[in-house]
């Protein structure tokens, strides 16, 4: 895996070495964001099995997402390669919210901003879209500041309420906290 496109205005003590020897910038890994083909459901599918705190759907649900759904998700590649993914919908009884569903980066990429691009992408193909909403669990750190991030970036709020509660999941799930992000602005 290899990172180009030095980016030398954002580096910053929190930079992180990555394979190939380079420690790009925190905005310059060059990579591409697309919609997903159906060719690929099994690559998100396994960057999501590979991420450590996803919960994983069965495959066949990554496929439906890369081929119905390919509008309101992303892929991240690098080298040809699936490094990372979004996926997501426009809410059925309001379309002018789009709920990000699950969003991880392969550990090697991480800390590069590749999933505030991915956001990026999606958002800014939804022209109709007012709002973003998804749901972390309290202990996510690493997605939280994701998303504070990105809504700073976007001028919007960021707002924290109840969303899917503990005694709502079968299995003994952790909750679930809807973070709404409200009043996007569009770059
Ligand atoms: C959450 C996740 C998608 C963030 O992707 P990313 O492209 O690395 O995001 P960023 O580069 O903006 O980094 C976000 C935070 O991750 C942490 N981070 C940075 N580099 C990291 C690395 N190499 N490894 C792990 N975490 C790192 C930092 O806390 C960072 O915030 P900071 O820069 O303000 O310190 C990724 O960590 C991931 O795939 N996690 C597992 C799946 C998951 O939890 N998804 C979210 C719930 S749907």
């Amino acid at each position: 895996m290899v990172f180009r496109g030095m980016n030398t205005t954002e580096s910053s003590s929190s930079d992180h070495q990555v394979p190939g020897g380079a420690t790009p910038g925190r905005d310059s890994v060059d990579l591409q964001i697309r919609p997903p083909a159906l060719a690929d459901g099994g690559e998100m599918w396994r960057v999501a099995r590979d991420s450590g705190s996803l919960d994983l759907n069965s495959s066949y649900s990554y496929l439906l997402l890369a081929d119905h759904f390919s509008d309101t998700c992303r892929v991240a590649v690098l080298d040809g390669r699936v490094v990372g993914f979004l996926s997501g919908y426009l809410l059925p009884r309001d379309p002018s919210r789009f709920f990000l569903w699950q969003v991880a980066v392969d550990d090697a990429a991480r800390g590069h901003r590749v999933a505030g691009r991915l956001v990026d992408s999606v958002i800014d193909g939804l022209p109709g879209v007012d709002s973003l909403v998804t749901t972390v669990t309290e202990d996510n750190t690493s997605s939280r500041r994701v998303f504070q991030r990105w809504a700073a970036e976007r001028g919007a709020t960021l707002s924290e309420v109840t969303g899917f509660e503990a005694e709502h999941f079968p299995d003994g799930h952790e909750a679930e906290p809807l973070l709404v992000i409200e009043g996007i602005r569009r770059s």
